[in-house]
């Protein structure tokens, strides 16, 4: 089976940085290019953060790009409290020597899907502002993207950047609302599938004990939102909300989800950024398009061990 070629584009914080390392060492896939957008920290941040995790993971030779610096309505929204005001848990790493990238992520992404010729698959681990942009500059991508794997959103969960809204569709959610009804199929990964797809403590203590410069970060960057879930009492786990997108793509057989229409509020005044789904009741005329598959279940004893696997091969 030849690999699948994947651009993802993130927001690199600390569990985009998990996914970045994981996804280069899927063999289905083949990460052949990157986009940085504003979301967990500033853009110039993510933009540095992707380009130092590629590095230190020894891939300066996948590209990455800048794109937006804000939503495409409205103000950033950080989330410094998660990932540190440097978005990797306040970790230094080596500065990249790649080459810095001029063109523009939306330009770069559109090169890109021509050149794979309708095969690339997109996936989205940040706010959506990238993905939005660059559908409303170039309309034909929607027939050149095979696939957008989104994380984000959540359909019975609840919200985490707020009652009702997760973060990375709260970050831009006039991009998601497009982007959801833009026509390319949509494998949605929220937050109802996320926080099932987590490491538990020992899991994460074994990656201390593979003793690499690659897997010390990893391990020292699990600290911050591990601290954050036990002072919520949601446990002592780390939720690896942007690998699911990606393990999913070279190990579909361990999640589950269900074809349903699933469309972004804009208007609401405390709902704004929430997914609307009718996923788990009878549609009506607005859900009549099934635009996305929403995941709902993963195996997480094997997702933990397909995770600890990729890490275990630098
Ligand atoms: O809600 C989780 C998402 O928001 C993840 O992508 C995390 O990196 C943050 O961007
Ligand atoms: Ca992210």
């Amino acid at each position: 089976m030849s690999k699948r070629p994947v651009w993802i584009d993130t927001d690199t914080g600390i569990d985009d940085a998990f996914a970045l390392l994981s996804a280069l060492q899927l063999p289905n896939i083949e990460v052949v290019g990157c986009s940085a957008v504003s979301g967990n920290v500033e853009l110039e941040k993510t933009f540095k953060n992707c380009r130092n995790v590629l590095s230190l993971a020894g891939r300066e030779d996948i590209p990455v790009y800048k794109g937006a610096d804000r939503p495409i309505m409205g103000e950033p929204h950080y989330a410094k409290n998660v990932h540190g005001e440097n978005g990797i848990g306040d970790i230094e790493i080596p500065e990249s020597k790649a080459k810095v990238e001029t063109m523009s992520a939306y330009d770069a992404l559109y090169e890109c899907a021509k050149k794979y010729n309708g095969e690339l698959v997109l996936v989205a681990v940040g706010p959506l502002s990238n993905v939005a942009t660059a559908i409303f500059k170039y309309p034909e991508l929607v027939k050149l993207i095979k696939e957008i794997d989104i994380m984000g959103g959540s359909v019975a969960f609840g919200g985490n950047s707020n009652t009702t809204a997760e973060f990375n569709i709260f970050g831009d959610p006039y991009a998601a609302a497009a982007v959801f009804k833009a026509g390319v199929p949509i494998n949605m990964f929220g937050l109802d599938v996320t926080i099932q797809a987590h490491l538990k403590r020992e899991e994460v203590d074994s990656i201390k004990e593979m003793g690499n410069k690659v897997t010390d970060f990893a391990y020292a960057i699990s600290d911050p939102p591990m601290a954050l879930y036990r002072m919520l009492g949601i446990g002592d786990i780390l939720c690896l909300h942007d690998s699911c997108p990606l393990i999913y793509l070279n190990n579909p057989e361990i999640f589950s989800g269900k074809l349903a229409g699933v469309y972004v509020e804009t208007q609401g005044g405390i709902t704004l950024g929430k997914t609307v789904s009718d996923v788990f009741v009878k549609t009506d005329e607005l859900f009549k398009v099934k635009n996305a598959q929403v995941m709902l279940g993963v195996d997480r004893e094997k997702f933990a061990k397909i995770v600890l696997e990729t890490l275990s091969k630098y």
